[in-house]
């Protein structure tokens, strides 16, 4: 038994009690099905809106890519992971937006997790003051773990201050996002 075994199972219990506790269910993927126990099912959950995952030009690109290139980047984008590969695809992103530069991120997650903080950060050591942002509570759990404490609560407190900005990001419902300086 690890130290923290009882800790973390009074957590499960806890949340178990409180019906949060969730769990993984694996579900079987076809190019043009979603099969849970076997059985087809219709997925309203999912973010793949167009069935692209499954497109089936999408699948031979992507395994055309992987044979010439290989399966991952190797490191981050920060340090060697930054390829030719990467530069194309962001200026056709960009160049087909009609914006002066794009930016790919893993993730919707790693997007938000990312460019708020950076953001905010900047909001501060722009102005002295700290950011004041507001932020549905409906809103995704990246956002609202991407904003400044005292804005993220629940109770909808924030920091007041002068002058607003507002903050434009590309793929992010950010007219819910406004960091006031
Ligand atoms: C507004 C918003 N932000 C972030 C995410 C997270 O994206 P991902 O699942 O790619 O991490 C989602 C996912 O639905 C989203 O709707």
């Amino acid at each position: 038994m690890m130290r923290f075994d009882p800790l973390l199972r009074r957590a499960l219990k806890d949340l178990e009690a409180r019906s949060l506790r969730r769990q993984l269910r694996p579900l079987q993927l076809t190019p043009d099905q979603v099969l849970h126990r076997g059985q087809a099912i219709t997925d309203f959950s999912s973010n793949d809106y167009l069935g692209l995952s499954g497109h089936r030009l999408l699948r031979e690109r992507s395994a055309e890519w992987a044979m010439q290139h290989g399966t991952g980047a190797r490191a981050s984008r920060l340090v060697s992971g930054t390829l030719d590969l990467h530069e194309r695809v962001e200026n056709r992103l960009a160049q087909f937006k009609g914006t002066e530069a794009a930016l790919l991120f893993a993730s919707g997650w790693q997007a938000n997790a990312a460019v708020l903080p950076a953001l905010f950060r900047l909001a501060k050591e722009q102005t002295g003051e700290a950011p004041l942002v507001f932020c549905d509570r409906l809103n995704h759990a990246s956002m609202h773990q991407a904003v400044p404490p005292p804005a993220s609560d629940r109770s909808g407190s924030g920091i007041m201050t002068s002058t607003i900005w507002r903050v434009c990001l590309y793929g992010i419902p950010i007219c819910q996002v406004c960091a006031l300086s």
